[in-house]
């Protein structure tokens, strides 16, 4: 697959190795506002000067391409990402997908009207031990799920526009944990609500804690804790996760070297018991570890197959844009309850809100930006 990529900053550079280094991708052509960055992503692709552009639509005009990976900061999303659909280019973009979902809506109406896949990367859940998780939780090994906790914790000296966007914890990372959620639980968000503050070590100016909690459909509850401004304990990029269901519990810590995923069962019939019961100990309190299977490639090399399979064969990715507004709108949703101070309902987020002037114009009267 011939791929423009647009955005060569720093997380741009992971998907510079991503696609030189898997068999069904290549670059054609670079895109970047900043020429320093350019240069260094040309010298690790070997795309060729004339083929490095600060303009998409140069690129766009001058490049036979199969797809464009937009590694842009979110704000910049949806016209990067529908110019490349409107010039017939399949789209896999970074998330969050947009960071309204009026424009998220917009690019997913462009992929239906150009006839486009547009998928977005949220490459957490394609990985070993989220897939089996699921696989666990859908054979009935914990029964209906009841609620899980989750929690997050990292300190992050944030750079550049995450220093100056509005909620960059809820909005930059934690949609990760909130993908990851719907992914496990396999129902969307119904209800929300939030508080978010700004700790004393936090170098930005929006909040980079929250504390959330969620009412999914179907009725599984999440209480979710995120710091991305915390010395000390450092939880991971995936978090802790404890999912209780009506026959047990999973308890995911990738940090635990004594078994990252274990499942404790709770296979007891209940209704032989007559009296005031607590069932401790349990047969073993440590739980079963499990063995993650492997899904052989991950994270951004399992964005690509995928992405590349779901072109070929017409499919709609896991992870495409309509899937993904369910994500945002868990983002979109947290904010809004956390600067409301109300329950929100997830379903209609969006719905009522006219889209506000981009943040990022602040930052762009420093930064050229190029579309
Ligand atoms: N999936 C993940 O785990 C993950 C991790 C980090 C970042 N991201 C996402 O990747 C995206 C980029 O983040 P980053 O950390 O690389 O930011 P960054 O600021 O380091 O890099 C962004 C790059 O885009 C360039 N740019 C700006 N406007 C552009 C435009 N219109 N056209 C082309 N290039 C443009 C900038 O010059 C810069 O080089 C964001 O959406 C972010 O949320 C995802």
């Amino acid at each position: 697959m011939r791929v423009i990529q647009s955005g060569v900053g720093n997380f741009g550079m992971s998907w510079l190795y991503a696609v030189r280094d898997c068999n069904v991708t290549e670059h054609v052509a670079l895109v970047d506002p900043n020429p320093e960055a350019l240069t260094a992503a040309g010298d690790i692709t070997g795309v060729p000067p004339e083929r490095r552009f600060t303009q998409l639509k140069d690129a766009l005009n001058s490049v036979d391409a199969d797809g464009l990976i937009d590694v842009t900061p979110a704000p910049c999303h949806p016209t990067t990402s529908i110019s490349a659909m409107e010039a017939g280019l399949h789209v896999l973009v970074e998330k969050p997908i947009a960071e309204n979902m009026r424009a998220a809506q917009r690019m997913v109406q462009s992929a239906r009207e150009f006839d486009r896949i547009l998928m977005v990367t949220q490459q957490y859940r394609y990985q070993d031990q989220p897939r089996t998780l699921r696989r666990l939780i859908s054979q009935g090994a914990i029964g209906e799920i009841d609620h899980m906790v989750v929690e997050f914790q990292i300190q992050g000296l944030l750079q550049g526009w995450r220093k100056i966007m509005p909620h960059p914890f809820l909005m930059d990372m934690a949609v990760h944990h909130f993908d990851m959620m719907r992914y496990l639980i396999g129902k969307n968000g119904a209800k929300i609500t939030a508080q978010t503050w700004n700790p004393s070590v936090s170098n930005t100016a929006g909040d980079m804690n929250a504390f959330v909690w969620i009412e999914f459909e179907g009725g599984a509850r999440v209480n979710y804790s995120g710091t991305f401004a915390a010395p000390g304990v450092d939880t991971g990029w995936n978090g802790r996760w404890v999912i209780t269901g009506s026959k047990g519990s999973l308890v995911w810590n990738q940090r635990d070297e004594w078994g990252p995923i274990r499942l404790f069962r709770q296979d007891a019939d209940l209704s032989i018991y007559t009296d005031q019961h607590f069932f401790t100990p349990l047969p073993d309190i440590w739980g079963e570890p499990i063995h993650a299977e492997s899904i052989g490639a991950s994270g951004h090399t399992y964005d690509l197959y995928h992405w590349q399979a779901c072109i070929e064969k017409g499919m709609e990715p896991e992870t495409s844009g309509r899937d993904n507004l369910n994500t945002l709108a868990l983002a979109l949703g947290a904010v809004q309850a956390a600067d409301t101070g109300q329950t929100v309902d997830v379903r209609r987020v969006g719905a009522e809100r006219e889209q506000e002037a981009s943040w990022m114009a602040k930052w762009e009267r420093t930064v050229p930006v190029a579309v």
